[in-house]
């Protein structure tokens, strides 16, 4: 999701700083930039010239110290405690005091990642969704101690970045993913179940509830890892058996079938 926000930022006039942990995960990042930018040259929304400027914000880097220079950050890393909570500490050393850092975590409290920095006040939870150029909602999660003007500053960001802020407290889940995993989660037990075939339980929920995608491709594109992680995250913060993620899911994970970024899920890519 990274390299999505980095285009819509640096596409609403920002000058962005790409950092990733390996060259080649940069370079793929700025191909997929250049991709979905050139959607929209093909489509006659964007000028070839607009789009040379946009992509010319967009510096990449291996070297987090560059991250001293930002004034704003959004961390968009795995979905893990441990090393949201490393990075964040190490964020706190490298900026400016008065630099918000935002995470872009789906489900992680937030008062957690807060506590793991000097500057609790100004971290917060700025949650895109995929495709982050296409998706307008930004969940913005306030933690126990994020302040007023931190949400203030992220809800202005949010609308130059053409978006829609949408406020929430920190919960495990938020609010996207604690009504969504559910029913991803229960769409996956039919399928265990054998109650209907994939077809049907993805044709049932898009025809039938108008979505533009059935559950089962949904967790397919989400990243069957992630919703896992998720469920696990809900399982444990509330401490309720509903959450219980359907042992195919499981399956389906310990077998590297993580959905399209591995060519399998629940449909083969
Ligand atoms: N970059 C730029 N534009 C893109 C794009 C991308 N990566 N992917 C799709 N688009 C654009 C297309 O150009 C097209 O634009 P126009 O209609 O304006 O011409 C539009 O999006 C629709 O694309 P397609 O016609 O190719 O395909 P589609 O109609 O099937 O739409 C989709 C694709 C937008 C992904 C749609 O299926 C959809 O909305 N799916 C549900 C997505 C969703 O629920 N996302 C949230 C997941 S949860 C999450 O992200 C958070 C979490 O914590 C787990």
């Amino acid at each position: 999701m990274g390299n999505g926000i980095a285009q819509v930022a640096a596409r609403a006039g920002y000058n962005v700083i790409m950092r990733d942990v390996k060259e080649e995960f940069l370079q793929r990042g700025m191909s997929a930039i250049d991709k979905s930018l050139q959607r929209d040259v093909d489509k006659e929304r964007l000028g070839a010239e607009e789009k040379s400027a946009i992509t010319a914000r967009i510096k990449s880097t291996t070297n987090l110290d560059a991250l001293s220079e930002a004034s704003f950050v959004i961390e968009a890393v795995t979905e893990d405690l441990e090393v949201k909570t490393a990075l964040l500490k190490s964020l706190d050393q490298i900026t400016r005091p008065e630099t918000i850092l935002a995470s872009n975590t789906s489900s992680i409290s937030i008062t957690r990642l807060g506590a793991a920095t000097q500057r609790p006040d100004r971290v917060v939870g700025m949650h895109f969704m995929n495709p982050v150029p296409v998706m307008k909602l930004v969940e913005v999660i306030r933690g126990i101690a994020t302040s007023n003007e931190t949400y203030d500053k992220v809800r202005q960001l949010t609308e130059k970045l053409g978006k829609t802020a949408l406020e929430c407290n920190d919960s495990p889940g938020f609010v996207s993913n604690r009504v969504l995993m559910p029913m991803i989660n229960e769409a996956i037990f039919t399928l265990h179940e054998g109650v209907a075939t994939r077809e049907s339980i993805d044709g049932i929920m898009k025809l039938g509830m108008n979505h533009p995608m059935g559950p089962l491709a949904l967790a397919d594109f989400i990243g069957l890892d992630v919703c896992l992680a998720i469920l696990h995250v809900l399982y444990d913060g509330f401490g309720d058996s509903k959450y219980r993620a359907c042992p195919l899911l499981q399956r389906y994970v310990d077998a590297g079938w993580l959905g399209k970024k591995t060519g399998r899920g629940f449909y083969e890519y």
